[in-house]
């Protein structure tokens, strides 16, 4: 499958099913989605949806790299600007990995799971990864970027992402259109944020992602600018944060990118 599957007009088509995305970009090449969206981020709409063909330099959380190769994935951005405490933003990231996480159930009929707080996974490996940044605008208010990289069409990884990354295609057997994915997604999250602006929290989340997370009831270890500890995950708070029972009976809320969570026995 080449890049057909992203034609602005069979994108579009999907997106115009429902009103939520104001303004489509496809690029046929571009650094990261995320990062022409905050360089545009002074003129654009509210629910603008930038897709590329090819990222050059897809970023991954932590400062790490995505690799975003044409032709297997769907690599793409919305730009928002919600009515909503700047602070509050980062749980957009949940919300969206409840969105993607439905998306790939309904039109694929998966076992997908939510490793806290973002990462989409497929029988123990991760299908999609999801980066949230912010941008300062000049009127006082701000934007919020939300990225995902879907691992669609891939049929292999290179030697070091075999063991933790997976495709939909590996997953299912079968090659899929993209359009209809990236149709799917903002479906689902038009409908999650809207309960997510009901409350401005999770709230009326928290069953659906709790329902698909793969962290909840495990044994978990934390790694934070502290140090390492570990516990069993027993909660996700409607503030987004995971909750961890310490081996020393302590309980900790657990907020934020920088820190990372792993199961004892793996990645997730
Ligand atoms: C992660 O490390 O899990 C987050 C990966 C996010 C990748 C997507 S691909 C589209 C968007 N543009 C980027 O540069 N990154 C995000």
């Amino acid at each position: 499958m080449s890049e057909w599957d992203l034609e602005p007009s069979l994108i579009k088509g999907r997106l115009d099913k429902f009103n939520f995305i104001n303004n489509l970009t496809v690029l046929d090449e571009v650094d990261s989605t995320n990062e022409f969206l905050k360089r545009e981020a002074q003129n654009l709409q509210d629910r603008t949806l930038a897709v590329a063909i090819v990222q050059n330099s897809g970023k991954g959380s932590k400062g790490r790299s995505w690799t975003s190769s044409p032709e297997s994935g769907v690599w793409m951005s919305l730009f928002l600007r919600p009515d909503i405490q700047m602070n509050k933003a980062p749980m957009l990231t949940l919300v969206m990995a409840v969105s993607v996480a439905r998306a790939c159930q309904i039109l694929y009929n998966l076992p997908v799971q939510i490793k806290w707080p973002n990462d989409i996974v497929c029988n123990g490996k991760k299908i999609c990864g999801i980066l949230t940044e912010m941008k300062s605008l000049s009127d006082g208010g701000y934007g919020v970027v939300i990225g995902m990289g879907v691992n669609v069409n891939t049929d292999s990884f290179p030697q070091e992402l075999r063991e933790k990354a997976t495709s939909i295609f590996l997953e299912s057997g079968k090659k899929w259109q993209r359009f209809d994915l990236i149709g799917k997604i903002m479906e689902c999250f038009m409908e999650d944020y809207k309960l997510f602006l009901q409350k401005s929290d999770l709230s009326l989340l928290l069953s659906a992602y709790s329902s698909m997370s793969v962290t909840v009831g495990k044994q978990v270890q934390v790694m934070d600018v502290r140090g390492s500890y570990s516990g069993k995950a027993v909660r996700i708070d409607k503030d987004g944060a995971l909750v961890v029972e310490c081996e020393d009976g302590s309980v900790k809320k657990i907020i934020g990118d920088e820190v990372s969570v792993r199961g004892i026995y793996g990645y997730v």
